[in-house]
């Protein structure tokens, strides 16, 4: 990671790429944030990056090229807000110029392009985590904490029912809720159940009414590592007793079970809920984990060898609906291993992941070596 470079004492100096709506959420919690300091916001739309530095009452650079933007104005790090197609692209020259990344879910458009930014990431020597917003929720803390409490998980499930209608490029998807949203729960359960996925089972329909092309409506079932089942049920064209966005939760665990509404404290069923303690949440929070790790050098949550099961979740659950059958997330590691390896064009990191005995331990491996010994 960035251990062997001086770490900077002031703000972080950082560039924004992608000015679009996340890039605009971005750009206010970076201006909020002490610990950072935005030096340019870049975008392959001018006038998107002009817009977004005129909204910070700042005379802020602009331009298309978020490494070249750094390098004119003396950045130490980008946040990638780009459209998951321009994840691995962006991501991969700003760690190879020597900069650490702070990048918006997915990780990448597929999970063979996340292996190499993980490799990238261990090549280049540089940090990069990515931003799952709704983890950082001190409300998913505290229900963590419940859960580690009730001892052996059992069954976890989330219900997601909305309704909205956003036009554009998620009207034309063909699973919608999987690809572009169902991420958020996924990531979410292998935090609270601090477990990995091992299979996958899911089907997906679109109800009659639908107002998507593609399947806005998924239930998926997950076996984990620790034994537990997770069981996501959801739906984005689904009128009326509306959920959280961030979903209704139960845990049924060995000792009693905890409910969570999405959106207020957690509820067990041994006792009162204990109060949550206000804290940063969001992409507020992701930045400050961000630019702690990149002074101290600590592997935070979210560090890329960490998140890639999250997007696996999805793309087997993708799998298992148009196949019908029950997909193994070793599969699709393995799988996106072979493509990566097929694919690479950067021959150091197609050497790293031709070093790999095989996806999953390669991911397991860095993340428990980071964790266990921070420089
Ligand atoms: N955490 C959340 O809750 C949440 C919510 C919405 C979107 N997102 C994620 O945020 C990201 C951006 O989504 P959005 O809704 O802001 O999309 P958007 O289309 O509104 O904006 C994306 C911007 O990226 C720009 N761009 C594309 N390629 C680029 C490149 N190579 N360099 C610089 N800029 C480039 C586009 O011109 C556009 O302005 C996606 O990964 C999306 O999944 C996260």
């Amino acid at each position: 990671m960035s251990g062997a470079d001086p770490r900077p004492a002031g703000p972080l100096p950082v560039v924004l790429a992608g000015a679009g709506n996340m890039g605009r959420a971005w750009c206010a919690a970076i201006e909020d944030d002490p610990g950072v300091e935005l030096t340019g916001i870049a975008d392959i739309d001018r006038t998107s990056a002009r817009a977004a530095a005129t909204a910070t009452g700042r005379d802020v650079a602009v331009g298309t090229d978020a490494v070249e933007l750094a390098a004119a104005t003396g950045a130490r790090a980008v946040v990638d807000a780009t459209v998951p197609a321009a994840h691995h692209p962006v991501t991969t020259a700003a760690l190879f110029a020597g900069l650490d990344v702070l990048g918006e879910k997915p990780v990448a458009e597929t999970v063979a392009q996340a292996l190499s930014l993980a490799a990238a990431a261990q090549v280049s020597g540089r940090l990069f985590m990515v931003s799952q917003s709704r983890r950082w929720n001190p409300q998913l803390f505290a229900l963590r904490a419940m859960a580690a409490d009730l001892g052996a998980a059992g069954t976890l499930t989330t219900g997601f029912f909305r309704a909205p209608r956003f036009g554009g490029f998620r009207e034309e998807m063909a699973h919608p809720l999987l690809v572009d949203m169902a991420i958020h729960a996924f990531d979410a359960a292998r935090f609270l159940l601090d477990a990995e996925p091992v299979s996958a089972y899911c089907e997906t329909h679109n109800p009659p009414w639908s107002w998507y092309a593609g399947d806005a409506s998924a239930t998926a079932v997950f076996a984990m590592d620790s034994g537990a089942r997770y069981t996501y049920t959801g739906s984005w064209c689904a009128p009326g007793a509306q959920t959280s966005w961030n979903g209704e939760w139960r845990l049924s665990a060995q000792r009693g079970a905890v409910r969570w509404d999405g959106d207020h404290e957690p509820v067990p069923d041994t006792g009162p809920a204990p109060p949550v303690a206000a804290a940063p949440s969001g992409i507020a929070a992701a930045l400050r984990a961000f630019t702690d790790a990149v002074r101290t050098g600590a592997t935070p949550m979210g560090e890329v060898h960490e998140n890639v099961p999250s997007l696996a979740m999805v793309e087997a659950a993708v799998r298992s609906a148009r196949t019908g059958r029950r997909v193994l997330i070793d599969d699709v590691l393995d799988g996106a291993h072979a493509e990566a390896l097929r694919t690479e064009p950067h021959p150091d990191v197609r050497a790293a992941l031709a070093g790999w005995p095989s996806a999953r331990e390669a991911l397991a491996r860095v993340r428990d070596a980071r964790t266990a010994a921070p420089p």
